[in-house]
């Protein structure tokens, strides 16, 4: 069985999104014209026509109209062909009551998901029908400028959770737009950290209703009022 290596160095928080052109479920796509001025969640699947994947799949199309409100573009990615990725989409449709409209990549050769990293070498039961490694969950947040935000990888066998990739595109737009960090479990609405680098004199005047707890965690909401 021959093992797929990365063709790329390690892609990190930071890094620009590899740019790539594919055909998808959609006709053939350049990958940073398709991201365009939005943010985009890159996200890949191990295989059409499997149950977990169809449970994805539905949720994020059927979520589509949430991350839109954000700005948001989804595309997917598995190394499966576009026919076989449209007869699919018929079927997620149909079982999870989706729409779904958004780009699948087709990526049979593994160009891309080598270039994103996204085949991991641990999961014997992850593999085509010759032996060759499937993609993993991947997510990738990535942001206007094309930088990476966010990754993710999740093994073939555990479903994601459409609710945190929500949750972290909020974190990191709202970290975007004001100084502040996000504590464990936040949702828009909470309180949020002041930054640790915005003195308690500046946080007066910027986050009025700030809060020391200790000198190193300084609690605000992030009303109108305080920004
Ligand atoms: C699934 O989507 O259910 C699945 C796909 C590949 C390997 C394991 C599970």
């Amino acid at each position: 069985m021959s093992i797929p290596q990365p063709t790329t160095g390690t892609l990190r928080l930071g890094s620009k999104a590899p740019d790539f052109q594919a055909d998808t479920s959609n006709g053939p796509i350049s990958f940073h014209e398709y991201i365009g001025d939005s943010w985009t969640v890159l996200f890949s699947h191990p295989d059409d026509f499997t149950p977990v994947c169809t449970t994805e799949l539905g949720a994020f199309a059927k979520l589509e109209p949430e991350f839109a409100k954000r700005g948001v573009k989804l595309i997917g990615l598995s190394a499966n062909g576009t026919e076989s990725h449209k007869a699919w989409i018929k079927d997620i449709d149909e079982i999870t009551g989706s729409h779904l409209s958004f780009p699948i990549i087709a990526d049979a050769d593994r160009k891309i998901a080598l270039a994103y990293d996204m085949i991991d070498f641990q999961d014997a039961t992850n593999l085509d029908d010759k032996g060759v490694q499937l993609t993993i969950r991947s997510v990738f947040v990535i942001d206007p400028k094309k930088t990476i935000r966010l990754i993710m990888s999740y093994p073939a066998s555990t479903g994601r959770n459409t609710a945190e990739v929500l949750r972290v595109i909020d974190s990191l737009q709202t970290g975007d737009k004001y100084r502040i960090t996000t504590p464990i479990n936040w949702v828009p609405g909470d309180d949020v950290i002041v930054h640790p680098s915005v003195s308690n004199e500046e946080a007066k005047t910027i986050f009025p209703k700030f809060r020391i707890i200790k000198p190193y965690l300084r609690l605000t909401p992030l009303d109108i009022e305080s920004k």
